[in-house]
C-alpha cells in the first residue's frame, strides 16, 4: 500500500507551498495548470507539443493506480504549480519518474522538493531504482537529479540522440552520505 503525504508530513521548505498526493477532484486544477505552462516545459515533459489536456487525460492523471503509481502536486492555495509522478515498471523495484513545474515558479526548489519526497515515498514502497528520459539539453532537470544525493544517486547516464536515459538508485532514508563526493 502506498503511503501518501498527509498532515503528518514535514511542512514544505518553500514558504506557503503545500505538497500532497494528487486527488481525483484535482482534474480542473490540473487542466488549469497545464494551460498556464508555456510550450517549453510542455515539450520537455511530453517530448513534443501537447497543447491540450482533455478531460479523459486529466482523469487518468488524477487517478494513479494504487500500488503502481504515485503522483504529487505542489500547490499555493488551490492552484497547482508543480506535478511529480512515478510509475512502477512491471512488478519490479524500478519506476519511471517525470516532473513539471510551472514556468514562473521554477528555480525556487520546488522540483527538488517534489523529487526528494517522491524518492522517500518510493523507498517506502519498495522502489530502489528510478529511470528518467530527459532531453539532453534539459540541464535543469539533469542537475536536479545529480544534485540530490539525499534522494538518488545517478548510476547510469546514456545519451541516445537528443535524449538522455538516466538510471538512479534511490537513497535509503537516513543513509550516511559523508562518502558522497561525486556530483557528476
Ligand atoms: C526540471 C524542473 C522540473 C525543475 O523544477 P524546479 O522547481 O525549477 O527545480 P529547482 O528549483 O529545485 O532547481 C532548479 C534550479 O534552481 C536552483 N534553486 C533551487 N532552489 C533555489 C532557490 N531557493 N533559490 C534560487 N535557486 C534555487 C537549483 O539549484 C537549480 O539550479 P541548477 O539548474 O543550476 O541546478 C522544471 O524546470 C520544469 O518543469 N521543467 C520543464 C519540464 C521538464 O523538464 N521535465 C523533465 C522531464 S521528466
Amino acid at each position: 500500500m502506498i503511503t501518501s503525504p498527509s498532515a503528518a508530513d514535514p511542512p514544505s521548505s518553500v514558504p506557503g507551498m503545500v505538497v500532497r498526493a494528487i486527488r481525483s477532484d484535482d482534474g480542473s486544477a490540473l487542466q488549469a495548470f497545464h494551460y498556464r505552462l508555456s510550450p517549453d516545459p510542455i515539450r520537455s515533459r511530453f517530448f513534443g507539443a501537447h497543447p491540450d489536456l482533455p478531460d479523459a487525460e486529466a482523469r487518468r492523471f488524477t487517478s494513479p493506480l494504487a500500488g503502481h503509481e504515485v503522483a504529487l502536486v505542489a500547490l499555493f492555495g488551490s492552484e497547482i504549480v508543480g506535478v511529480a509522478r512515478y510509475i512502477r515498471i512491471g512488478t519490479g523495484d524500478g519506476a519511471e519518474v517525470a516532473f513539471v513545474v510551472e514556468d514562473r515558479y521554477q528555480g525556487h526548489g520546488i522540483g527538488t522538493e517534489l523529487f526528494t519526497l517522491l524518492a522517500r515515498i518510493g523507498w517506502n514502497d519498495g522502489i530502489r531504482r528510478f529511470i528518467a528520459d530527459t532531453l539532453a539539453e534539459n540541464h535543469t532537470m539533469l542537475d536536479v537529479f545529480r544534485r540530490t544525493p539525499h534522494a538518488v544517486t545517478v548510476t547510469e547516464a546514456r545519451r541516445d540522440g537528443g535524449v538522455m536515459h538516466l538510471t538512479m538508485s534511490v537513497t535509503p532514508p537516513g543513509a550516511d552520505l559523508t562518502w558522497f563526493g561525486d556530483d557528476n
